[in-house]
């Protein structure tokens, strides 16, 4: 089942993202993006085990962060997520960005298949635990090309 997220999910959601990131979102951002962004969780067997946090701008959308817990991962619970939540944003984006970084290979094929392209690099951009820095890839989704595909089934 895919829903909002409400404060309730906010130490679960925090707690799945600690496993995934380096440098994790706070609880605060996590109780921020509730009240400020489109944020939406997944349920596996009542258990939330992922979420995706879009920030509507004007006629765009951003991708600010997603992840699935661990243990769920490969199952196709992220692309589900990531269409529903794109599905559920109620300004009818006609472009959605996000950055990544440039090794995350999985969320690189999981945009992919989403339909997002890259469209630049930004370097040195994310912070590396070893103290170095790691370049950002930009991508991009046009959502006028799904209304064309829907136009000519
Ligand atoms: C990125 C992430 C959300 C993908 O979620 P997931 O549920 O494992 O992904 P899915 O099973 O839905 O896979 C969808 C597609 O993503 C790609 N993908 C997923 N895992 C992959 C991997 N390990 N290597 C390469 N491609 C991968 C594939 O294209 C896959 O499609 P396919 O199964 O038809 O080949 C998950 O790996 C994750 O939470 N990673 C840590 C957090 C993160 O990096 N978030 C994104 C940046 S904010």
């Amino acid at each position: 089942m895919i829903r909002y997220m409400q404060k309730q999910d906010v130490d679960t959601v925090a707690r799945i993202e600690q496993k995934v990131q380096s440098h994790p979102w706070t609880i605060g951002q996590f109780n921020d993006s509730v009240e400020s962004y489109q944020s939406t969780v997944i349920e596996h067997q009542g258990e939330v085990v992922g979420f995706c946090i879009l920030q509507p701008v004007v006629d765009e959308a951003n991708l600010l962060l997603m992840a699935i817990d661990p243990k769920m991962q490969g199952q196709g619970l992220g692309f589900r997520l990531l269409e529903a939540s794109i599905e559920l944003l109620k300004n009818n984006p006609v472009q959605i960005f996000l950055e990544v970084r440039e090794s995350n290979l999985a969320a690189i094929g999981l945009y992919e298949k989403a339909g997002f392209h890259q469209i630049d690099i930004r370097r040195n951009y994310y912070p590396k635990p070893d103290g170095s820095k790691e370049n950002a890839v930009i991508m991009v989704k046009s959502c006028s090309d799904d209304f064309s595909k829907l136009f000519k089934m």
